[in-house]
């Protein structure tokens, strides 16, 4: 189960996320990672006070006018220090409509302020996720349109989303251990 506290969790799973989007696609990454045995806490980016016990975080953010949610970029920020220390994994949630595989596909441009700071701390760049436009969960006026017209439904590929995490559990390292078991004594040297 996904833990929510995170006191003795492997993974953090970020995200920062307006309408819902984000927030599934994490939930899904975290479901899969938790398939191979890790154990995962998610959390909003704006309600993550340390990173302490992690040893790997998963950051998503969707993408509003080409720029990543401001929670997500000051996630990057604050934390920058405890995340130089641990392995860090991105994605973006963004395109939608009928382009939105092939977008998400290429990818969508990484903002640049992310790029600079993940750089920082050593992360690759993000993968793009296809989005969701809901007009149940749209929230402003803009949204709300776009909602309603062509770009309108749900282009998340769960497949793709389950595929990305499993890569990623395959990166996460084991937790450090000695190589080989201590069993006392003092090994035989012979000249
Ligand atoms: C006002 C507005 C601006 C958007 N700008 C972008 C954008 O620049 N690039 C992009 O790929 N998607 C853009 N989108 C699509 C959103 O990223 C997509 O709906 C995403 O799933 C929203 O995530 P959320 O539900 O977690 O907030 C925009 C959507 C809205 C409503």
């Amino acid at each position: 189960m996904t833990t929510t506290d995170g006191a003795h969790a492997d993974v953090l799973v970020v995200h920062a996320s307006k309408a819902g989007g984000t927030a599934g696609i994490a939930a899904l990454v975290a479901e899969e990672l938790e398939k191979v045995g890790l154990s995962v806490a998610v959390a909003r980016a704006q309600d993550v006070d340390h990173l302490a016990g992690y040893r790997a975080v998963v950051l998503g953010s969707a993408l509003y006018m080409r720029r990543w949610r401001p929670e997500a970029v000051r996630f990057l920020k604050r934390h920058q220090v405890m995340l130089r220390g641990r392995q860090v994994f991105l994605f973006q949630s963004g395109p939608c409509g009928a382009d939105a595989a092939s977008q998400a596909a290429k990818g969508a441009p990484e903002p640049s302020t992310v790029r600079r700071l993940r750089e920082g701390v050593d992360a690759d760049a993000p993968i793009t996720f296809g989005g969701v436009l809901d007009p149940a969960t749209a929230r402003g006026f803009l949204a709300g349109r776009m909602a309603r017209g062509e770009l309108a439904g749900d282009f998340r590929d769960p497949e793709r989303i389950r595929r990305w995490a499993r890569s990623v559990a395959d990166r996460i390292r084991p937790a450090d251990r000695p190589a080989t078991p201590w069993r006392g004594g003092v090994p035989e040297c012979r000249p």
